[in-house]
């Protein structure tokens, strides 16, 4: 009869847990979503405070070998159709304004662009600001794409950008 007592509270405990962890795990992704719809309205009181942003970055594993000219070619298309509108690029200037705080032109040359930050910053987006999530719309695949494009590429000119960002990707195998 006890036994059995304990035997309930204990499977309760690693519920409760795992309902915890599960409750962090979707929240995270949960929250940055919500932060894109918040955008547009009435600035949310938590924005009150100077740094919303948490102190240290989020990091996670990076691919070997990210940075091949092909997804380099690939981060660059996608940076074009779905980040200049608010980020801009050389030669191109944001169409959104207004923003705070505002986003930042990605492809200075003094910039960092850690593909182990930029892959959750870009899937996750940044909560409290009006940089969306991308989880939704685009694979990971993709996602890593711009992160090896956004490292890779940084300092890049206009007319590279523009050659890079628009040219079809070449079907042949490199070294034909
Ligand atoms: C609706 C406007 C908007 C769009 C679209 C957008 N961003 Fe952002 N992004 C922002 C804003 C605003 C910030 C600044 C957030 C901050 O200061 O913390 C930001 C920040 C970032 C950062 C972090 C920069 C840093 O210094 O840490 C990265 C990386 C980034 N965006 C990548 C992208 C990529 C890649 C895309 C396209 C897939 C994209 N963004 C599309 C608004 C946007």
């Amino acid at each position: 009869m006890l036994l059995r007592l304990f035997q309930g509270l204990g499977i309760a405990i690693i519920a409760i847990v795992f309902e915890g962890l599960l409750f962090l795990y979707l929240n995270s992704s949960d929250a940055s979503s919500l932060a894109q719809f918040g955008s547009g309205g009435a600035p949310a009181p938590h924005t009150a405070m100077p740094h919303p942003r948490p102190a240290a970055a989020v990091r996670v594993p990076v691919p070997a070998g990210l940075e091949t000219p092909e997804a380099v070619q690939a981060g660059a298309h996608l940076f074009r159709e779905n980040c200049v509108s608010c980020h801009g690029a050389p030669g191109i200037a944001p169409a959104a304004q207004g923003m705070n705080p505002a986003p930042p032109n990605l492809l200075l040359a003094g910039r960092r662009n850690d593909p182990a930050e930029v892959f959750p910053k870009v899937k996750n987006g940044i909560p409290g600001t009006a940089m969306p999530a991308w989880s939704d719309q685009l694979p990971d695949q993709n996602i890593w794409s711009l992160a090896a494009f956004l490292h890779h590429s940084r300092g890049i000119q206009a007319d590279a950008f523009e050659a890079l960002s628009t040219t079809e990707a070449d079907a042949s195998p490199e070294g034909h």
